[in-house]
């Protein structure tokens, strides 16, 4: 995948050897995924980490990098219990890790990037120049699209996007009415002509699980089906994306 960077070529030094979700086996540099809004709260890192297990579940090779100084994904590996689905922790909290990947970590499928709510200026643009994709938590509320408004506008100037290296998705968090988006995001979503890449309803599951380094990925039970099923459009999104790189 062509990237531009001196960060990107860190991580894309060696032809890596990797695997789809479906496990066929293909040559490329890990896909990345950036959870990245100025807006703190929004869901970045029970975002990164839920889809982290979602992957390492399947068998792909995962790492979650954590670039926020608050180190909320580091926290929840450390407690993730040895019989789950193994996830390599990154620690890229330093500005000056952003991109390395340890040789003994590769080959990998995914990196995550739990990015900080702080994210701005050259923080961004450093983790955009790494990211195949950024996705931008939102919940329905009036400071969260107020907030994401200028950040989504920060990010269309950001080179990777401009250019169509990167591209971002808005996930719509903490919904509470499934049939109807709360007023102010589908206001938002209408008004920017954004379509939301997924969906998440708030349960009390994601804070519960994630206590225990656990997500909705990790059980089995069928009260987590539904939740898993808004997952759904998003891994697909993630899917085509590596298929289209991997061609
Ligand atoms: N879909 C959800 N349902 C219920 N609670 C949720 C959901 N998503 C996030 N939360 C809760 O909202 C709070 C903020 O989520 P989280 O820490 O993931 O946000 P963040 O964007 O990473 O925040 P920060 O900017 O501080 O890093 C947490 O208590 C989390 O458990
Ligand atoms: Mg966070």
């Amino acid at each position: 995948m062509a990237k531009g960077s001196q960060n990107a070529d860190e991580m894309s030094e060696k032809t890596l050897q990797t695997t789809d979700l479906t496990g066929s086996c293909i040559n490329t540099a890990p896909m990345t995924v950036v959870l990245a809004n100025v807006k703190g709260g929004c869901g970045k890192s029970t975002i990164a980490t839920s889809l982290a297990a979602a992957l390492a579940t399947t068998g792909a090779k995962v790492a979650l990098a954590d670039a926020d100084p608050q180190r909320s994904s580091l926290t929840w590996l450390l407690r993730r219990p040895i019989a789950a689905a193994p996830i390599h922790a990154l620690d890229w909290t330093q500005p000056a890790n952003i991109g390395k990947i340890p040789q003994e970590l590769r080959p990998l499928d995914w990196v995550i990037i739990d990015a900080p709510g702080s994210t701005r200026g050259a923080r961004i643009e450093q983790l955009c120049t790494v990211a195949d994709l950024i996705l931008t938590p939102m919940t329905p509320s009036f400071f969260d699209t107020h907030a994401t408004q200028r950040f989504l506008m920060h990010l269309e100037n950001v080179e990777p996007v401009r250019e169509g290296r990167a591209s971002m998705h808005i996930i719509a968090n903490r919904i509470r009415n499934q049939s109807a988006l709360d007023d102010a995001l589908s206001l938002f979503l209408e008004r920017f002509d954004l379509e939301p890449a997924a969906e998440f309803a708030e349960r009390s599951a994601y804070p519960n699980l994630a206590e225990q380094g656990l997500s909705i990925f990790d059980r089995e039970s069928q009260s987590l089906a539904p939740l898993k099923a808004q997952w759904h459009p998003l891994l697909e999104l993630m899917q085509r994306r590596m298929s289209a790189a991997t061609a």
